[in-house]
């Protein structure tokens, strides 16, 4: 692991060590599109078997997922212990079928049988340096007929704005739609504004 890499990963650890607590009831003023992302994904495939969420934080899409799809496996990965120790109440009635992983993601995590979905809310955003090894990785944890779901932050094109969002570690130069589209045939590709045209953030489903 780079050390650029290595102190992406401990700087967010510490910034999710005090937002953890008021993460859910902050984000969903501006973490826009993850109430519809997994019916998105819905449209595409049916019934997934096995599920991954990348960054999963504090279990929102978790719990949409284990709702959404009753017979998949799903797991939750993220590098924070407190994002995960607030979803861990969250997906507690779901049992073995939801299970949650604290590590980084910088190697695949399918042995034997891969995932039919991935999902990444709001997490590649955050991984600079590395979104595009993230997002080349995600195709050697995908079986034949995966697919990924995504929304984030696409840019802004206010700088002011553009650097107040990199003190909370998110990066909007329209980085992500680009490899996304390398890596992935789109079957949906959505950009929308947030509150106006302060920002757009993206909506994408692809094979
Ligand atoms: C903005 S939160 C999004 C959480 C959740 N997906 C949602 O939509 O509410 C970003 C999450 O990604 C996690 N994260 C960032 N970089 C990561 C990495 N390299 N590996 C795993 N998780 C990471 C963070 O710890 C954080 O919980």
């Amino acid at each position: 692991m780079s050390l650029a890499t290595a102190e992406n990963q401990s700087s967010l650890a510490g910034y999710y060590r005090w937002h953890a607590q008021i993460y859910d009831a902050t984000r969903w003023a501006f973490l826009f599109g993850r109430n519809t992302l997994v019916r998105r994904a819905a449209t595409q495939m049916a019934m997934p078997r096995r599920i991954l969420e990348i960054g999963c934080g504090t279990g929102k899409n978790l719990v949409d997922l284990a709702e959404r799809f009753p017979k998949a496996q799903i797991i939750g990965l993220d590098l924070s212990k407190d994002m995960l120790d607030v979803a861990k109440k969250k997906v507690r009635a779901y049992g073995s079928r939801v299970g949650l992983l604290q590590r980084p993601y910088d190697a695949p995590v399918a042995v034997g049988e891969k995932f039919d979905l991935i999902v990444m809310s709001y997490s590649l955003s955050m991984i600079n340096p590395g979104f595009d090894e993230v997002i080349r990785l995600c195709r050697q944890d995908l079986s034949e007929r995966g697919m990924v779901a995504v929304v984030d932050f696409h840019q802004s094109r206010w700088t002011w704005f553009r650097r107040w969002m990199g003190v909370n570690h998110v990066r909007m130069e329209g980085q992500i739609l680009e490899k996304l589209r390398q890596h992935f045939e789109p079957l949906v590709c959505e950009v929308r504004h947030g509150y106006g045209d302060l920002w757009r953030y993206l909506v994408y489903v692809g094979k």
